[in-house]
């Protein structure tokens, strides 16, 4: 029997699983209804250590994990956001409470192929449905497979057989895939915050089979929307890398796996709290006063193509030119845009796009005393975001594609109930799916759009007040804390099966399911792609 090693690491008893007993590792694995569950690992590729996620600068991820480990206390492993100069950098820890983040810094070869290149180049654009603005490289597809086998590496030395890992986010699909080379049989849930196009779009995708086939290692996979999960179904039997198999499981390479839809949601109650008490924050009455009692719209979207900023912009004029109440109302249109992954071309270059934009219509229709638009490009604290939303008489959610879209959901939370304001949403957003009364637009109809806020402009109070009502109803049926029970007991549980306390992971000994993982990480791999040959580029003539 091998060594088994033991040490105190962070005030609990850790077990190096790179020396134990193989028996003994995947004993754990079966899933015994009666046992306690085993400690919660999130993994994402950013991980806001120290920074909290109630930090101006955390996204929706964040903010979301939190609301995950902060019940259930864990492990969050990933990226410091930091980079280093070295080719590899030392995992660091830190303790919160009950959570330790787990981190290291990306080379920054890494960060420009990985991150900036594979992730944000090919990645975000194709499942935003921007074939148009897809770079592809070889050395992105690489980087891509070599960071997800190095996250894996780190990860698998931290990790003991009863942990239950989740995955986060396009940045790490092939995660679970190393993992099992590794040896690792422990359930593995991901969640892929944006959106999956169907099979014509997502066949644009580097790498294709051998990301299909990736998801494969995972026992389960969240979408946001039934719609994504169906696409993601096409997709596997479009590109025969497997098949449905009865309710919401897909079989992938002869290896089950779960598919299911998980919107997420927000921490509705504290969300309202929080709004209640805004009015007191400094920055919304700086804001309030600067109004002198006009009324105020806002946007708050990270810059990103995918958010339909330069439409929403163009329909605002629209609106201007269409409502003379507005302008004779000065209406004043907040648009909060920090600023996001500046170091990627497309980026960039929509940055000037927009602030190129935001001058001509504030030269077009503004005046001495009115600017009719004001974006700013900074982040604000959630406290003075709820206030702002709670002042605004209309809330623009107008994406081209999103995978939920968490800021249409913080907007209706923090309305007053007895004067609550129009949230304007894209049909192209998750949250389209639960928000239906919201005024639903399509962001690529600018007409259509300035309408839509000229509706909300002047519509009636019990209509507000209806809306209003329904979509808090939504919010409530299914909160952060919702998604994050519903995911973690499927990921215990697979459902779509009677509750024989029997499931297909079950149904194998952990002998069995080890071997039969095993035979298929092999099978996976022996059908992956050699990497090509690169042949120098011949010179170019001068002309
Ligand atoms: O929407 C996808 C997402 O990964 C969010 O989860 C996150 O908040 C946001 O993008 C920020 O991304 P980045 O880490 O590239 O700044």
């Amino acid at each position: 029997m091998a060594v088994i090693r033991l040490w105190l690491w962070f005030g609990r008893i850790k077990v190096d699983s790179s020396m134990i007993n193989l028996e003994l590792l995947y004993r754990t694995n079966g899933i015994d209804r009666n046992r306690t569950e085993g400690r919660l690992v999130v993994v994402s590729n950013r991980v806001p250590v120290g920074a909290g996620a109630a930090s101006p600068a955390a996204g929706g991820l964040a903010v979301a994990l939190e609301a995950a480990l902060k019940k259930t206390g864990g492990l969050w492993f990933g990226w410091s956001g930091k980079t280093s100069e070295q080719e590899a950098a030392a995992v660091q820890y830190k303790g919160e409470n009950a959570v330790t983040f787990a981190v290291f810094d990306l080379p920054r070869r890494d960060l420009e192929d990985y991150y900036c290149g594979f992730a944000n180049q090919a990645l975000w654009p194709i499942c935003h449905y921007r074939l148009d603005l897809a770079n592809l490289s070889d050395s992105y597809d690489a980087a891509y497979f070599r960071v997800n086998e190095q996250f894996a590496e780190k990860l698998h030395r931290l990790i003991t057989p009863d942990d239950r890992i989740w995955v986060h986010d396009y940045h790490l699909i092939p995660l679970a895939r190393f993992l099992r080379q590794m040896g690792c049989t422990n359930r593995i849930g991901f969640f892929l915050h944006i959106p999956w196009p169907p099979p014509d779009v997502a066949k644009a995708l580097p790498s294709y089979q051998r990301l299909l086939r990736s998801f494969g290692a995972y026992d389960l996979v969240g979408f946001q929307t039934e719609a994504d999960a169906d696409n993601f179904r096409d997709c596997l039997v479009a590109a025969s890398a497997g098949r449905a198999i009865g309710v919401n499981r897909c079989e992938i390479d002869g290896r089950v796996t779960q598919v299911d839809a998980f919107p997420i949601g927000i921490d509705t109650d504290a969300f309202v709290r929080t709004a209640q008490a805004a009015e007191k924050n400094v920055t919304v009455k700086r804001m309030l006063a600067s109004l002198d009692g006009r009324p105020l719209m806002i946007g708050v979207d990270r810059l990103d193509y995918s958010k339909g900023l330069k439409q929403r912009l163009e329909a605002f004029g629209m609106f201007l030119d269409s409502t003379p109440e507005a302008a004779r109302a000065r209406v004043t249109f907040l648009q909060i845009t920090p600023k996001s992954r500046s170091e990627v071309p497309e980026y960039a270059q929509l940055q000037r796009e927009l602030a190129e934009e935001v001058g001509r219509i504030n030269g077009k229709y503004g005046d001495v005393d009115w600017t009719p638009l004001r974006y700013v490009n900074k982040t604000f604290g959630h406290l003075a975001l709820a206030g702002l939303y709670r002042a605004s008489c209309i809330g623009l959610v107008t994406p081209l594609r999103d995978g939920m879209n968490l800021v249409a959901k913080e907007y209706v939370a923090a309305q007053a109930p007895d004067n609550p304001g129009v949230l304007v949403l894209s049909q192209f957003a998750g949250a389209a799916e639960e928000l239906k009364s919201a005024l639903i637009i399509n962001p690529y109809d600018i007409e259509g759009t300035g309408a839509a806020i000229a509706r909300a402009f002047t519509m009636p109070l019990d209509e507000r007040k209806d809306r209003f009502q329904a979509m808090m109803a939504a919010l409530r049926a299914n909160s952060v804390h919702d998604w994050v029970a519903r995911f973690l007991q499927s990921l215990s549980y697979p459902s779509g099966q009677p509750d024989t306390g029997k499931d297909f992971a079950d149904d194998l000994s952990w002998a069995e399911r080890k071997a039969s993982d095993m035979k298929w990480i092999e099978g996976i791999v022996s059908r992956e792609p050699k990497p090509r040959q690169k042949k120098p580029m011949p010179h170019r003539r001068s002309l």
